[in-house]
């Protein structure tokens, strides 16, 4: 039997990560995991209980939660104890309070067991900040997405309703998160050593998307 595949695309926020994830599943017809949505997936579910800080959970709860993921057609579908929750995880007060939660060491376990979990059985390309350093550490390709913020920030201010919020929240949000994260102590957003970096600043899609498939088919 061919062996499973893991390819790890890691990076900055908004750096493009889940957009080329994507791409190489569907080039290649293998599963797709957006492990950034399974922390803001556990972060919906405390915010739900009134809970929006990490310091306030109740370790048990992590254990009614159970989270999934469907990659079907292009469409990415997240589910929260078998409820579809694709749409409010990213809304802006989650976004303001995920890289709290994705501090907490029990929320990362929480995350790493369904992470292993799924690609256990199936060739599949994972987008994060510590998948290809922590996760997946043996990952059979790796990569990091990095671009200067002003670029980030104007990317997604692009993807989102404008009426909800302005270009300089974007960037705040971004700075913020790319600060925590970076700075956590446990599973700091870093390049993995052995990870290809790719800044994508100045590259379109498809200019990314050629870089990475050209090493991935070398
Ligand atoms: O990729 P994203 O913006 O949806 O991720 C949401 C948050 O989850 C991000 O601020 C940091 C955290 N995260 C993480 O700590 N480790 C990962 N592998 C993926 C995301």
């Amino acid at each position: 039997m061919l062996k499973n595949m893991i390819i790890a695309i890691d990076g900055e926020a908004s750096s493009g990560k889940s957009t080329q994830a994507k791409k190489v599943a569907d080039y290649f017809g293998y599963s797709y995991l957006d492990s950034g949505a399974f922390y803001r997936a556990i972060t919906l579910f405390f915010k739900k209980k009134g809970i929006t800080t990490a310091n306030r959970i109740d370790k048990n709860d992590l254990n009614k939660i159970s989270l999934n993921s469907k990659y079907d057609d292009g469409k990415n579908s997240i589910y929260l104890n078998d409820e579809d929750v694709s749409n409010d995880i990213r809304s802006t007060d989650i976004s303001e309070i995920v890289s709290d939660f994705a501090k907490e060491k029990t929320v990362r376990e929480h995350v790493y067991r369904h992470l292993r979990e799924f690609s256990e059985n199936r060739s599949t390309v994972i987008d994060g900040r510590d998948i290809g350093t922590v996760v997946f550490p043996n990952a059979d390709f790796k990569f990091f997405l990095y671009a200067k913020p002003e670029i980030r920030a104007k990317r997604r201010f692009s993807e989102i309703n404008k009426d909800d919020i302005n270009y300089d929240s974007v960037l705040d949000n971004l700075n913020y998160r790319d600060i925590t994260d970076s700075t956590r102590k446990i599973a700091p957003l870093k390049k993995a050593y052995d990870a290809h970096s790719i800044d994508v600043s100045d590259l379109s899609i498809d200019q990314v998307f050629e870089k990475v498939l050209s090493i991935i088919e070398k």
